[in-house]
């Protein structure tokens, strides 16, 4: 189901191509990529169409060091050894305190099973040409492969092409609110099964209206999909059939 296209090979013996372009290349990165890893974020930092899409973290030296073998892996996308785009999944112990796992109620057992969908960022010149989606189920597939059949991310209201990359793969709309102050959305997926939704029992909420968001899932719905019209995206929420384990 998910197109991985990821080379795991040494950096010395990269695979070509990458989401259809036999120009790029990707590998995991290692310590030494993390000079080149901090310049491009600096460089999409410093350009964010809305400030609330991505809040740097406290201290990203120790955030690179979690996403790197064996606590995580962070995927470097590269056009002639150029850092282009980079994605990072998270491996988090259960015992880990994990605020996403936390406000989805995870169980012990969910958390062992638990990876994260950490960052994801693409320069400027060399976005909507699939490369975040790519990444995304590159992601998902090396999820699958350590074992965490549950996938969770976070994006903000305001991160329309990140939810909708999300959603297009599979993953759902599993709760709304505030996070560290922020209006987040985390998404979720089961990669052993999808959630069975009422397909007739729908709501279209706008997707800044996060009050509206909160009541929809509190009563049992999940965001599943998205209208986009010219100024406005609406996210289709529907209701979930019992019988279930996860929110
Ligand atoms: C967000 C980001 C990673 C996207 O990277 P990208 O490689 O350009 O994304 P892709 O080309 O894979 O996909 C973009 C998708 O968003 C869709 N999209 C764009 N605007 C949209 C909107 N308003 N509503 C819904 N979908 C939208 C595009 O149509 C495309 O989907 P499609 O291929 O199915 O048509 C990139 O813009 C970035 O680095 N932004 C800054 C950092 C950031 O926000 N990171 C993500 C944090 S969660």
């Amino acid at each position: 189901m998910y197109s991985t296209q990821l080379s795991l090979t040494s950096p010395q013996s990269p695979v070509n191509g990458f989401a259809g372009r036999a120009d790029l290349y990707s590998r995991l990165l290692q310590l030494e990529d993390l000079a080149a890893l901090h310049a491009l974020r600096d460089e999409v930092l410093g350009a964010l169409p809305n400030p609330d899409c991505y809040v740097r973290e406290a201290d990203e030296a120790v955030f690179y060091r979690q996403h790197l073998s064996p606590q995580g892996a962070t995927i470097g996308v590269f056009h002639h050894h150029q850092l282009v785009a980079y994605a990072m999944l998270g491996l988090p112990s259960a015992e880990m305190p994990h605020p996403l796992a936390d406000a989805l109620g995870l169980s012990g057992q969910e958390r062992a099973e638990l990876s994260s969908l950490s960052s994801c960022m693409v320069r400027p010149d060399w976005r909507g040409l699939g490369l975040q989606r790519a990444l995304l189920g590159a992601r998902l597939a090396l999820a699958d492969g350590f074992g965490r059949r549950l996938c969770v991310g976070m994006v903000s209201l305001h991160n329309h092409s990140s939810r909708h990359n999300m959603l297009r793969l599979g993953m759902y709309i599993a709760w709304a609110g505030q996070l560290d102050g922020l209006q987040r959305q985390i998404t979720l997926i089961d990669l052993r099964r999808h959630p069975h939704v009422a397909a007739d029992d729908e709501r279209l909420i706008d997707s800044n209206d996060l009050d509206a968001q909160r009541q929809a899932l509190t009563d049992g719905y999940i965001g599943i999909g998205e209208w986009r019209l010219p100024r406005q995206v609406r996210l289709r929420f529907q209701r979930r059939l019992p019988g279930q384990l996860l929110a």
